[in-house]
């Protein structure tokens, strides 16, 4: 059984801000996704759902954590091998297609990396079969340019050419919110027919109603971070996190983007309270209380693909040598999520903030 594992996942991405600080895209997210289940991801615009997708997707390292597909990190796949397995689709698909070449070139391109040998006969009969599992017919799409095809033709097209590889795991990060009403729909069903042959879905959306009528479960994530998470009718049906209940009350406004909150000021461990930007940009982090060292260490190694941060936490952690309980607060109070709490059986739920 092939499970997707995201374990303590976090990322940060250097701010463009003058400055130079760190936006906290994902923090300490952990969750499991076995076969054949599908689960919603929610939130408002910027909480980190893309993000996560394409740190899934291998398309971004992770800053620290660990994902394992099968029981195996993801990075320690060949690409070819792990993109046989795990496959998105996104938001707009008519970007996914090169306006100048006709739209089934993106076939062509899978069959040049993974089915080089296979004999012409046989690889049309491997199209027909996955243009069929998506409801195409194949006269009404062979050959065609992308602007010959509707939206909802292009967005199975790009589901097919997922289903013609060994796909056990579908990141689908939007791909339904640029489609009319009607072809919602069909996408929609499209995704629980494949759930019910075995592929499991992150299934990324702004909708919540969507969301409930696809997925066994659901999480919320804010900031980066997951504040609820479980079935999907108890989500749904009996929110505990005052930012779930907000998102649910916000439903009739079905085609609205969420607002975004900016993160703002992050509490620090003890007694101090400091904001990420004059966390990072400050010459010493004071974050007061009892930073442990060994957490300034750990993260010190999280951060080192930006050389700012590397180096005010390296200055930082010789101000946690030199001045005993100093200094790494406010590096883990970036990338501290919300603790959960069991509200009943899968059920998670973040104490108020
Ligand atoms: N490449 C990047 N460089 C810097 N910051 C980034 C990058 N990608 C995302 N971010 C930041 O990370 C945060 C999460 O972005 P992300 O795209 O994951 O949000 P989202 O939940 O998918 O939002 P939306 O619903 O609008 O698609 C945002 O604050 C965003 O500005
Ligand atoms: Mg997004």
């Amino acid at each position: 059984m092939s499970t997707l594992k995201v374990d303590q996942v976090s990322k940060l991405f250097r701010s463009t801000s003058r400055g130079g600080g760190l936006t906290a895209a994902l923090r300490k997210v952990s969750f499991e996704i076995p076969q054949g289940e599908v689960v919603t991801l929610i939130g408002e615009s910027g909480s980190g759902k893309s993000t996560l997708g394409k740190v899934i997707l291998r398309l971004i390292q992770p800053t620290s954590g660990t994902i394992t597909f099968d029981g195996r990190p993801i990075d320690k796949y060949p690409q070819r091998e792990y993109y046989q397995y795990v496959q998105g689709v996104f938001q707009d698909p008519f970007s996914s297609y090169n306006p100048i070449y006709r739209a089934d070139r993106v076939f062509e391109l899978v069959r040049g990396t993974y089915f080089p040998r296979m004999g012409g006969a046989e690889w049309e009969a491997k199209v027909e079969g996955a243009l069929d599992a998506v409801a195409l017919n194949p006269a009404d799409v062979l050959g065609k340019y992308p602007h010959q095809l509707s939206g909802g033709q292009q967005q199975r097209l790009l589901i097919a050419r997922a289903l013609l590889l060994d796909v056990k795991f579908l990141v689908a990060d939007e791909i339904i919110s640029m489609l009319d009403a009607s072809t919602r729909v069909d996408i929609l069903n499209l995704l629980v027919k494949l759930k019910k042959q075995g592929l499991a879905i992150l299934f990324v959306t702004h909708d919540l109603s969507l969301g409930n009528y696809v997925s066994d479960r659901t999480i919320i994530l804010r900031h980066g971070a997951i504040v609820e998470m479980g079935a999907t009718p108890k989500v749904f049906g009996n929110p505990r996190h005052d930012y779930t209940k907000m998102l649910l009350t916000a439903v009739p406004e079905l085609h609205k983007k969420w607002q975004h909150t900016p993160l703002g000021p992050v509490t620090a461990a003890g007694d101090a309270a400091v904001t990420v930007d004059s966390a990072l940009a400050t010459d010493v982090i004071t974050a007061g209380g009892n930073g442990a060292v060994a957490t300034a260490v750990a993260h010190a190694t999280l951060l080192d693909e930006f050389s700012h941060a590397e180096a005010v936490v390296k200055r930082d952690l010789r101000a946690v040598f030199s001045r005993e309980g100093r200094g790494s607060a406010a590096v883990s109070a970036l990338l501290a999520p919300p603790s959960l709490t069991e509200f009943e059986p899968d059920h998670l739920v973040a104490e108020p903030e």
